[in-house]
């Protein structure tokens, strides 16, 4: 078992390089799918999904060849399976881009049901509602969903999303760049990883306009040609050692961002009264006296991200005053809760609404990481608690954050990995 032992009660100082989003490049992996020839992927994040997904990728028939760090080639065009392995694909929710990828490839595809962090029910009806419209038929048997376009090709057509979704937005894309005619997608999404997501296909040759508002439309065509991409950096990533930042006290260079991803944070931090300087590429987030309270209601893009909403919590936890948050995405996204009490936090949740009285200081506990951002919020928890806080379950946070060790530690965290015998494997052995 591996753990994380955090010694909390230091502010932090220096800089942090942020990586390539995560929820970019677990669509634009997928993507590969759909073009015809090499394409040079740069800026990709290390973590554990980007492994799995160029993985799938490989089971499949793709030549991946690393390039270095952060660059990999992905050759696709000899795939001739549109099956996915079952394994792999249960342990990560964006397999699901699979399926967009794989129809607007093959007109056919057989994908497992995604897995991912569990915030209570998490429906694609909507992805499959825009398939439909394309048409094809899709449904689930022997534990795989199973996509078939009618005549074998995805036909474009007018799709209103009932809900904006990040998913079933990005999905739809994948099924249509190489569609026959035009697909409209209204009531999208406007993440930056959408814009990213299309501008990756255009630039291997696809023909999308106006991702980042709410209508984007795409012409299909024949053919997509390799080419080389750089993803954006990751908003999330930054925005946690924001709050990081925040929780501590300190004064830390956040650098590879794009400080406009970062305006829903910033807002935020700065009602809180903490220092953000914005620059060109970079953030300075400063924080030398008292947290004030605030309310935080967290929305689809240009909202306050729902990914961030456990980690300002951690730093609301620390605010002279009331605090109110309400979630508004995911039915139960508080599941971390039980454990920032442990720590000594003041928090009452009734459904999607969680009600903080701020302490005067976290205290070291040992708890365990419920899923990734939880599992972001519990770090920055137990780095400006007061003692020792142990934090079980990293694999979760391992999905999402490159070197997050690495980094914080730069930045002068007492934080180590911590490896300790399997309690469960020995009391099996034994
Ligand atoms: N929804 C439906 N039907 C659908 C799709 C979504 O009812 O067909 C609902 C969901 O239940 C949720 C809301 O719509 O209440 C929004 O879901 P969305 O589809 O936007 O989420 P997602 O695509 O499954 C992505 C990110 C999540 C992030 C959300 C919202 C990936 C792989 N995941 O999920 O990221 O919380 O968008 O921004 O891109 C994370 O990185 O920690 C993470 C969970």
């Amino acid at each position: 078992m591996t753990k994380y032992v955090i010694h909390g009660g230091k502010p932090l100082f220096g800089e942090i390089d942020i990586s390539g989003a995560k929820n970019a490049a677990v669509a634009i992996i997928p993507a590969a799918l759909l073009v015809d020839g090499v394409c040079r992927i740069e800026n990709l994040p290390q973590i554990s999904d980007v492994t799995l997904l160029l993985n799938i990728l490989q089971e499949l028939g793709a030549d991946v060849r690393t390039v270095n760090r952060t660059t990999v080639d992905v050759d696709c065009s000899h795939i001739r399976n549109a099956r996915v392995p079952e394994e792999l694909a249960r342990k990560i929710r964006a397999s699901y881009y699979l399926i967009g990828a794989l129809l607007g490839r093959f007109g056919s595809a057989e994908v497992p049901p995604p897995g991912g962090c569990d915030f209570g029910g998490r429906p694609i009806d909507q992805h499959i509602k825009g398939f439909v419209a394309m048409g094809a038929n899709v449904d689930v048997r022997g534990g795989y969903i199973h996509a078939k376009a009618s005549n074998g090709r995805m036909m474009g057509t007018q799709i209103y999303l009932d809900i904006v979704s990040v998913g079933a937005t990005m999905n739809i894309m994948l099924a249509a760049v190489l569609a026959d005619g035009m697909t409209i997608i209204e009531n999208a999404a406007k993440e930056p990883h959408i814009v990213d997501l299309a501008n990756f296909l255009n630039s291997m040759g696809a023909e999308i306009m106006g991702a980042g508002t709410d209508v984007i439309k795409i012409r299909g065509v024949e053919r997509l040609t390799g080419g080389t991409y750089s993803i954006i950096p990751d908003q999330i990533e930054a925005g946690t050692y924001m709050t990081a930042v925040a929780a501590t006290g300190g004064e830390v260079l956040i650098k590879n961002v794009i400080p406009k991803h970062l305006e829903c944070i910033t807002a935020k931090l700065l009602e809180m009264g903490v220092d953000v300087e914005e620059r060109d590429d970079a953030v300075l987030v400063r924080r030398t006296g008292k947290l004030t309270r605030t309310n935080v209601k967290t929305l689809p893009y240009p909202g306050f991200p729902t990914d961030m909403q456990p980690q300002i919590a951690a730093v609301l936890c620390l605010a002279e005053g009331t605090s109110v948050i309400t979630e508004g995405v995911w039915d139960n996204r508080f599941r971390y809760v039980d454990e920032f009490r442990r720590m000594g936090a003041q928090i009452q949740v009734d459904g999607k609404i969680a009600v903080i009285e701020g302490v005067e200081k976290f205290t070291g506990a040992r708890i365990q990481a419920c899923d990734l951002r939880a599992g972001a919020a519990m770090v920055i928890a137990g780095l400006a608690a007061q003692g020792t806080t142990e934090i079980g379950h990293i694999h979760h946070i391992e999905r999402g954050y490159e070197d997050i060790v690495r980094k914080l530690s730069g930045v002068g965290a007492d934080i180590r990995v911590v490896v300790t015998p399997d309690e469960d494997k020995q009391a099996q052995v034994g």
